[in-house]
C-alpha cells in the first residue's frame, strides 16, 4: 500500500496570524485536525458545527494545549437552510474578514431521510447547504483576497462502493428512482468537485482561489452508517490499516495543502486526492492535483447546470 501524501513541512510554518478561516464539522475527524493546525499556526478559527455543546468541548481540549490563534464555535445545521443563514449572519456581523472556507462537513451512506428543507439528506448537508454558505460568505472572501475555499469530495464521486458517481438532473432527491445510499453519497461527492471547479470558473480573477479534495480512507466517525465505530476503530483496525486506512492527520493533509500551499492559487478549480479507490489504476496512487477519472467531473455543461439548479434549490439571489 503505497504511504499517504504528505505536506511539506514548510506548510506548517507558515505564521497564519491575522488569517481568518471557517471549518465545517470542525468538532470531529478531519475537519477538528484541520482547525487545530490552523489554530496551532496563529489563525483564528470558526469551528462550525451543528452540536454546539460538542463543538465547545472539542475547543476547549484544543485550547488547553496552549495553540497560539484563536477557535471560536459557531452553531451551523447544513441540513437546515435556515442555520445556514443565521450562520453567515453571524459570521458576516462579527468579521471583517475570511481568507479560507473549508466545506469539510459531512455524512455517508444514511438511510434514506429529507433536510429541513426537503432535499435527499446527503445531497442536501453536503452539497446545498455549503452551496449556499458559500454563496453567502462571497462577498467577505472577494473582499479578503487572496482567499480560497476548498470543498472535501471524495473518490467516491468516482465510483462508490461499485456504483458510479452521476448527477441525475430529473430526480436529484431520489423522488423517482429507488433510494440507494452510496449512489445518492457519490452524487453528492461528484457535487462538491463540480462546485468547486464551476466556482473557479465564476471566480476567475478575482484573487480567491477554489479546490476540492478526496481525503483518503480516514479513520472517523463518518462510517458510522455503514457499521458500528468500535469495528472499525478496534476488531478491524490493523486490517484496515493494512488495507489503506489512514489516521485523521492524515486525512486533513489534502485539505491543508489545498488551502495552504502556494502552487495551488495557479491551479484554482482541480481535484487534489490521497490514494483512493477509483476506476482505473493510475489515479488509485492519488495526486496533488489529480485528473478526475470520472467523464461528468470534466464535463463543463454539468457544471454549469448545477451550479444553476443548485442556486435555485437553496434560494439565492
Ligand atoms: N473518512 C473518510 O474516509 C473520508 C473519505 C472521503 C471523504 N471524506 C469526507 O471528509 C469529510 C469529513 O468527514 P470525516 O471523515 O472527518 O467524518 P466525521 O468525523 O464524521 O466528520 C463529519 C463532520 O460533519 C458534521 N456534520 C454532519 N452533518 C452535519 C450537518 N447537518 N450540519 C453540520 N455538520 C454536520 C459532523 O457533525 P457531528 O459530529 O455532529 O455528526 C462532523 O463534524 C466529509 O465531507 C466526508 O465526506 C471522508
Amino acid at each position: 500500500m503505497s504511504k499517504p501524501l504528505l505536506c511539506p513541512p514548510e506548510l506548517f510554518n507558515l505564521d497564519l496570524s491575522g488569517q481568518t478561516y471557517i471549518v465545517t464539522g470542525g468538532n470531529s475527524g478531519i475537519g477538528l485536525v484541520t482547525v487545530k493546525q490552523l489554530a496551532k499556526q496563529g489563525a483564528q478559527v470558526v469551528l462550525a458545527c451543528r452540536r454546539i455543546d460538542e463543538g465547545e468541548l472539542k475547543a476547549k481540549e484544543l485550547k488547553s494545549r496552549g495553540l497560539r490563534g484563536e477557535i471560536e464555535v459557531s452553531e451551523l445545521d447544513l441540513a437546515d437552510l435556515s442555520s445556514v443563514r443565521s450562520f453567515a449572519k453571524r459570521f458576516l456581523e462579527n468579521h471583517s474578514a475570511l481568507h479560507g472556507l473549508v466545506n469539510n462537513a459531512g455524512v455517508m451512506n444514511t438511510p434514506f431521510q429529507r433536510t429541513k428543507d426537503g432535499f435527499e439528506m446527503q445531497l442536501g448537508t453536503n452539497h446545498l447547504g455549503h452551496y449556499l454558505l458559500t454563496e453567502l460568505l462571497l462577498p467577505l472572501l472577494k473582499k479578503s483576497v487572496p482567499s480560497r475555499v476548498v470543498c472535501v469530495s471524495s473518490c467516491f464521486h468516482d465510483k462508490a462502493m461499485g456504483r458510479e458517481g452521476y448527477i441525475d438532473f430529473e430526480d436529484l432527491n431520489f423522488e423517482k428512482r429507488k433510494y440507494d445510499g452510496w449512489v445518492a453519497y457519490g452524487q453528492s461527492k461528484l457535487a462538491n468537485l463540480l462546485h468547486a471547479r464551476q466556482l473557479a470558473k465564476r471566480l476567475a480573477g478575482t484573487g480567491v482561489t477554489t479546490a476540492s479534495v478526496h481525503p483518503g480512507w480516514v479513520r472517523t466517525n463518518l462510517i458510522h452508517q455503514t457499521m458500528p465505530l468500535w469495528i472499525q476503530n478496534k476488531l478491524l483496525r490493523p486490517l484496515f490499516r493494512m488495507g489503506g486506512m489512514i489516521e485523521p492527520w492524515e486525512g486533513a493533509q489534502t485539505t491543508l495543502y489545498a488551502l495552504l500551499a502556494p502552487e495551488v492559487s495557479s491551479q484554482s478549480g482541480a481535484f487534489f486526492s490521497q490514494t483512493g479507490i477509483y476506476r482505473n489504476r493510475k489515479a488509485k496512487k492519488g495526486g496533488w492535483p489529480l485528473s478526475s477519472p470520472n467523464p461528468q467531473a470534466h464535463d463543463d455543461a454539468i457544471a454549469e447546470k448545477l451550479d444553476q439548479v443548485s442556486r435555485q434549490l437553496v434560494g439565492f439571489g
